[in-house]
């Protein structure tokens, strides 16, 4: 696929870009969506019985063996081409003295193990578990919990740091990301449907801010009307040859 000439320009020359990733950039690390892990055992549940506080009140032994599975899942699987090339366009920008922001509604981590190292997540991280009774949180990168659902020191139950259905996003990521979407001048939006709130405002509020909208999906999606450029392929594929030219411009 050929990238424009204009936006090898612009991601040359521009100085502000802001990336929103969603669950495609991680379909190729085999991170299945939401609704495609609704399967084996689980594929007689509904989400909204598994990703909702009320579930959680109702049968916290089965929404954390749930996502305890998810968990693990999420620290075997490895980051790919598509957030190696975005941690490497951070890098670039940085060094550059230019202003790169990175915007996740993935709750997998894998941006952060690929190196990027200023991430926002908006929904959160499964590799964080926090107690509901005291908020302490902290990371959890061994194998699978011993009881379900696991006990904080405090006694109180520990749940996933992610968003459910029905919650409010962290609100410093929420205002982090809005201010990045107004103040960039390039914004890249990366395999998401863009429909669920706030993929879609933010998209919204960079182009009336004036910014240029990219696109990178295998399909076309809602946003892809607003785009100035559709690049249509996998982020493993397209975003390697958008860091690479990122990288021309320091040579
Ligand atoms: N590269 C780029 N894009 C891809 C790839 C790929 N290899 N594979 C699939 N896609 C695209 C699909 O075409 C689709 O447009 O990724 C998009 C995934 O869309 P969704 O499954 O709706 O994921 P997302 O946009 O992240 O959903 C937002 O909804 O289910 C909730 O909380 C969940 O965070 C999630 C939110």
């Amino acid at each position: 696929m050929n990238i424009p000439d204009e936006l090898i320009q612009a991601l040359q020359q521009t100085a502000r870009v802001t990336v929103m990733t969603g669950a495609g950039i991680s379909q190729e690390s085999g991170i299945p969506t939401f609704r495609d892990a609704m399967e084996g055992l689980w594929a007689k549940y509904d989400p909204a019985e598994l990703a909702t506080p009320e579930a959680f009140e109702r049968d916290p032994e089965r929404v954390t063996r749930w996502y305890d599975e998810r968990r693990m899942k999420c620290l075997s699987a490895r980051p790919n081409a598509g957030h190696h090339a975005l941690a490497r366009m951070e890098s670039a920008f940085q060094d550059r003295g230019d202003y790169f922001v990175l915007i996740t509604q993935n709750i997998d981590g894998l941006h952060r193990s690929a190196g990027s190292r200023d991430v926002i997540e908006l929904h959160g991280s499964i590799r964080r578990w926090r107690c509901v009774a005291c908020n302490r949180a902290r990371d959890e990168d061994g194998g699978l919990f011993e009881t379900y659902p696991p006990r904080c020191e405090c006694g109180g139950m520990r749940r996933p740091d992610v968003v459910w259905f029905g919650e409010f996003l962290p609100e410093a990521a929420v205002r982090r990301a809005t201010a990045a979407s107004l103040s960039c001048n390039l914004f890249l939006s990366v395999g998401t449907s863009g429909v669920v709130y706030p993929a879609a405002d933010l998209l919204n509020t960079a182009k009336v801010a004036g910014a240029k909208i990219v696109e990178v999906n295998p399909e076309p999606t809602p946003a892809s009307a607003f785009a100035d450029w559709m690049l249509p392929g996998r982020a493993g594929d397209v975003l390697p040859k958008l860091a690479e030219i990122t990288e021309r411009k320091r040579m």
